[in-house]
C-alpha cells in the first residue's frame, strides 16, 4: 500500500489540464454492453475504477483495449455472460451499472448489490423501482440482484428518492429504456452533466432521449444499438479540487480543458468566498487573495454545489477566518474526514448532516488516514496548506478517482513524494519522539516521588449491615 509524504505551505502556480470525467466514463463503458458493433471511447482517464470496471466487462463477455491516445475501444464478443460477481463489484458501487444495459440487451442480469461505503448506506430502490416499471421482474438472493425480461415496455418513471434523484439510476434506467417497445418518461431525473454525456452517448448509439440535462426526460425505445465514438467531459469534480488546491495555498493556476458551465456553483461560492477567477480562451485562471471569508455550503444535486467536492471545500474553509456552515443534503454521513483534518489542527462540530467550520490561522502537518476518495483529495489539499511536512495514508482511495492527482499537483510546485506505506518511510518529524518537552515543564517534575514500594495488605472483610 502507497502513501504520501506532502510539503507543506508552497502556494501552487502554473498551468495544468484536467482529465475525462470518471462518472461518465464509467456508465458510457458499462453502457457499450447495449451495442452491436465496437464503441470508441476518447478521454477516459487513467484510474484503478476503469480498470476494475474493464475487468468486470471482459468476465461479461467483452474485448476492452486500450490505445495509444488514451482511447478506450469496447466490443462485445459473447453476448451470454449476464453475472456481475461480488469480487469485482465489492471494489467499485459504479459496477451498478452494467445492470440496465444487460437486462435490456441480454434479458437476464445477476449484478451483486453493491453495499454500503464509508459514505453512507447507498441504497440501489430507486433503480430496481425504474426496472420494475419497464417490466423487469426482479428478486434479491444471496446478496445478488437477479433481474430478467422477457420483453421490456416503456412506462412513466418517478426517481425522486429522500435526497433528490439518483445519478446511477437515472443511468440504468434510462439504459434499460432504450430498447424497451414504446416510450418511457422519466420524472425527477439527474440532470448532473455526466448524465447529460451518458444520454449523449445512447443518442450517438442511435437511441432516442430527449430532455437531457432536465429533470423530465423521454426516451422512445428503438430496436438496435450500433457502436459509436465519444468523447468523455472534462471531469467537473477533478476541475473543482485543482481550483481548491490553488486557493487552499493562496496559489495562482491557470486550468485547461474545463466546462465553467458544470462548474457554475463551485465558482459562484469561491468567488463568495473572496477567490480571483478568470475565464480563459480554454479554461480557467484562479489568483488568491490572503484574506478570504467564511461562507455557508450546501451540499444539493445538480445544479447545486456537489457532493463530490464538499470534503476539498471543507478543506479550503479551515483555513478561513469566521464560522462556516457545510450541510450535505446527498449524503448527510460523508464527514469521516472531519477527525482526520481535526488532527491538522482544522476546528471542525459535526451536527447532523452538517459541521461547524471555524477557520484557523495554519494547519499544522499530520499522519493522516484517507476514507474515502473525495476525503483523499481533500487531506492532501489540507496537506499542501499546513506548515510543515505530512503523511496521507491509504492512498488507493485516491488512486480509484484521480488520474495523477499528485503529478498534477507537483507540475503546480506542490510536492508530494509516493512511497510505500512502512514505519521505515514515516517521516521523522511526525513521530511522537520529534515532539519536544515544554521548556517549562521541568524533567524534575516528572521523577517518581515516595516510596517506590508499596507494601500490599488484605483489606479486612467488614460485616454488612444486612448479613
Ligand atoms: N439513493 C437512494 N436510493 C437509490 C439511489 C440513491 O435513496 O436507489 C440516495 C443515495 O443514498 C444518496 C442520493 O440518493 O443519498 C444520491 O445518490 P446517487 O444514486 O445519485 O449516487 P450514485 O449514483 O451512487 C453518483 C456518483 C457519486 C456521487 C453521487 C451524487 C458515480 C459513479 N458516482 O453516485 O460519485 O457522489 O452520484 O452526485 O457516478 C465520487 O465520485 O466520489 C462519488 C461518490
Amino acid at each position: 500500500m502507497d502513501m504520501f509524504v506532502v510539503q507543506g505551505g508552497q502556494p501552487l502556480a502554473g498551468r495544468v489540464g484536467v482529465s475525462g470525467a470518471k462518472n461518465s466514463a464509467l456508465p458510457i463503458m458499462a453502457a457499450s454492453l447495449l451495442a452491436d458493433g465496437p464503441s470508441v471511447i476518447w478521454g477516459v482517464p487513467d484510474l484503478a475504477d476503469v480498470r476494475t470496471l474493464s475487468q468486470l466487462l471482459q468476465t461479461l463477455g467483452m474485448n476492452v483495449l486500450r490505445g495509444a491516445a488514451g482511447e478506450i475501444l469496447l466490443d462485445v464478443y459473447d453476448p451470454k455472460a449476464c453475472v456481475a460477481d461480488y469480487e469485482l463489484v465489492r471494489r467499485m458501487r459504479a459496477s451498478i451499472c452494467v445492470l440496465g444495459p444487460l437486462l435490456a440487451r441480454r434479458r437476464f442480469a445477476v449484478v451483486s448489490l453493491p453495499g454500503g461505503c464509508a459514505i453512507g448506506d447507498r441504497p440501489v430502490d430507486l433503480h430496481l423501482k425504474g426496472l420494475r416499471a419497464l417490466g423487469a421482474e426482479i428478486r434479491i438472493e444471496r446478496g445478488y440482484i437477479i433481474a430478467k425480461a422477457r420483453k421490456l415496455r416503456g412506462a412513466s418513471i418517478y426517481l425522486g428518492g429522500p435526497f433528490g434523484s439518483t445519478v446511477t439510476g437515472t443511468c440504468n434506467v434510462m439504459a434499460a429504456a432504450t430498447l424497451a417497445a414504446g416510450v418511457t418518461t422519466i420524472e425527477a431525473a439527474a440532470c448532473e452533466p455526466e448524465v447529460v454525456d451518458f444520454g449523449t452517448y445512447l443518442n450517438g448509439m442511435g437511441a432516442k432521449i430527449s430532455g437531457l440535462g432536465t429533470p423530465f426526460v423521454r426516451i422512445e425505445g428503438v430496436d438496435e444499438l450500433i457502436g459509436t465514438q465519444h468523447e468523455i467531459i472534462p471531469d467537473r469534480i477533478e476541475a473543482a479540487t485543482l481550483i481548491l488546491a490553488a486557493a487552499i495555498t493562496r496559489g495562482d493556476v491557470t486550468l485547461e480543458n474545463v466546462r465553467l458551465d458544470h462548474l457554475t456553483a463551485v465558482l459562484e461560492k469561491l468567488r463568495e468566498i473572496g477567490v480571483r477567477i478568470e475565464s480563459t480562451d480554454d479554461g480557467v485562471r484562479i489568483h488568491t487573495p490572503i484574506e478570504l471569508r467564511s461562507a455557508d455550503c450546501f451540499m444539493l444535486p445538480h445544479p447545486g454545489l456537489p457532493t463530490d467536492v464538499q470534503a476539498q471545500l471543507m478543506a479550503l474553509l479551515t483555513t478561513v477566518p469566521g464560522i462556516s456552515l457545510v450541510t450535505d443534503k446527498v449524503f448527510p454521513d460523508r464527514f469521516m474526514h472531519v477527525a482526520e483534518m481535526a488532527r491538522m489542527g482544522a476546528r471542525i462540530r459535526r451536527e447532523g448532516p452538517s459541521a461547524i467550520v471555524s477557520g484557523v490561522p495554519s494547519l499544522s502537518g499530520a499522519c493522516v488516514m484517507a476514507s474515502d476518495l473525495r476525503a483523499s483529495a481533500a487531506l492532501v489539499l489540507a496537506a499542501l496548506a499546513a506548515q510543515g511536512e505530512s503523511v496521507v495514508r491509504r492512498i488507493y482511495h485516491l488512486d480509484r478517482g484521480y488520474d495523477h492527482l499528485e503529478l498534477k499537483l507537483n507540475r503546480l510546485g506542490g510536492r508530494i513524494t509516493r512511497v510505500e506505506d512502512t514505519p521505515t518511510n514515516m517521516p521523522a518529524t511526525l513521530k511522537a519522539s520529534a515532539l519536544e518537552r515544554p521548556a517549562d515543564i521541568d524533567d524534575a517534575d516528572a521523577e517518581i516521588r515516595g516510596p517506590k514500594w508499596l507494601t500490599v495488605t488484605a483489606p479486612t472483610k467488614t460485616k454488612l449491615a444486612t448479613d
